[in-house]
């Protein structure tokens, strides 16, 4: 049962219980304290020397899953506020940081890195916690870096949408198990409520609009998302330099965060039979992906990729034209969500990446813009990339291209 892999009937992927707001024992008052100070701290260009003064802290104390799970969060802002928060790049990562990153991660099976599991998955909370998850209008934040309501509303757009997504679940290891028996009426059914759910995560995908600007997201927020890979033009041309406090590694290199780390949209793909090749010179990036995943969710994953048997059910029964109809409109839901979020890159990116190189200085920075993806515009917009390192739109082309394939009539 999903339940095996930490994923709750009513949240999904997200955590199954609300996540910490604090580390609750007093010994790691001093992490909390820098968290609660990011923003100032990044003003103020403090926050490389305050970290460096820190004592190392051991993980000793951390007990629940939640605990280790706020200690991932705190320490990756902390990370990522030591890498981009200076006039440049910061390669080398103190003990402070390593050490006990290091053990959060192999607990939790992530890389040290602020993937989405940290910035989304175990980073929000209710506004009224008696009121649902899946209103966007009833979440906040944690953790931000720059304090803004446009970051803030960057992540709580995807909560809601993994909120939103958490039924399909169920919904669909039902479907599976109808379609292993032959029962084409169920399999009807729940795709048909799939779809449903597919067009409000949609709807909730066109609501970014709403409270995320474009400049505030690309000079702003994305900076500080970068990772470490792939970043010579922001000036990390070898990766980190993680110091454990026996040696300082080799240099190392990780994606930054995305959302192609949601395990509820490669859910989507895998029960729908949707395949997805390599894109140019990468292999499969989306697959790739679940690397930055924890590790039990990667772990469900695979496992639905060997039961699932949608696609080759709907396949061997064309005639029944409502199951093969409620299919299609799946497919047809999930390619219109791509095409939307193929419209946000563009406005987000694609259009924000040109205008920097035109008038820097109409807004007047309020903060100061690291030193990376913002500011090292690159001349040619072949060469943007983004924070996961994709060529932007010809890989989103073909992911949502991809997702029509399967279709039995072509819409
Ligand atoms: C991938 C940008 C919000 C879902 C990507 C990629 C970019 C991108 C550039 C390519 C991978 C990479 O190199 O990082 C953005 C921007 C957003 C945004 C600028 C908002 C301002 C969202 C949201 C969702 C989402 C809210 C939730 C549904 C995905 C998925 C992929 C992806 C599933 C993997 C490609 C695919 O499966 O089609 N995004 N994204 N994105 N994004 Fe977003
Ligand atoms: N993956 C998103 C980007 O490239 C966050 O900006």
């Amino acid at each position: 049962s999903p339940e095996d892999y930490g994923i709750s009937l009513q949240n999904g992927f997200l955590s199954p219980e609300p996540p910490l707001e604090s580390l609750p024992n007093p010994y790691y008052a001093k992490w909390e304290a820098i968290a609660a100070r990011l923003q100032p701290l990044l003003l103020s260009k403090r926050v490389r020397p305050i970290l460096n003064q820190l004592p190392v802290l051991s993980t000793a104390y951390l007990q629940t899953e939640a605990e280790w799970r706020r200690a991932y969060v705190v320490l990756v802002f902390m990370l990522h506020g030591y890498v981009w928060g200076g006039d440049r790049p910061a390669e080398k990562i103190p003990a402070q940081l390593t050490i006990p990153l290091f053990e959060v991660c192999e607990h939790l099976e992530v890389p040290p890195v602020a993937t989405y599991a940290g910035v989304c998955l175990w980073n929000y909370k209710s506004i009224f916690p008696d009121e649902p998850t899946d209103d966007l209008d009833n979440l906040a934040c944690l953790q931000t870096f720059t304090g803004s309501l446009d970051e803030q509303w960057f992540y709580l757009v995807s909560v809601a949408i993994e909120a939103r997504g958490a039924p399909t679940i169920p919904l669909m290891l039902e479907a599976i198990a109808a379609a292993r028996i032959g029962d084409a009426r169920t399999v009807t059914s729940r795709l048909q409520q799939l779809a449903e759910i597919l067009d409000e995560i949609n709807a909730l995908l066109h609501r970014m609009h709403e409270n995320c600007d474009p400049y505030i997201f690309y000079h702003r927020i994305r900076p500080y998302l970068a990772g470490s890979k792939n970043m010579a033009d922001a000036g990390l041309p070898r990766g980190l330099l993680y110091d454990d406090g026996k040696n300082v590694s080799e240099y190392r290199q990780y994606g930054g965060g995305s959302n192609a780390q949601s395990s509820l949209i490669q859910f989507f793909d895998i029960v729908l039979g949707i395949e997805h090749r390599p894109t140019g010179a990468r292999n499969s990036f989306i697959h790739e992906m679940r690397a930055y995943m924890p590790g039990p969710h990667r772990r469900f994953l695979e496992h639905v990729d060997s039961i699932a048997n949608i696609r080759s059910f709907v396949d061997s029964r064309r005639s029944d034209g409502a199951l093969c109809l409620a299919y299609d409109a799946c497919l047809a839901m999930l390619r219109a969500m791509r095409d939307t979020h193929i419209q946000i890159v563009s406005r987000y990116i694609i259009v924000q990446a040109r205008g920097a190189r035109q008038a820097p200085s109409v807004i007047p920075a309020q903060q100061p813009a690291p030193q990376n993806l913002a500011t090292a515009v690159p001349p040619d917009s072949k060469k943007l990339r983004g924070t996961g390192g994709t060529a932007l739109i010809p890989f989103l082309k073909q992911a949502r291209d991809e997702t029509g394939e399967p279709a039995i009539d072509v819409w």
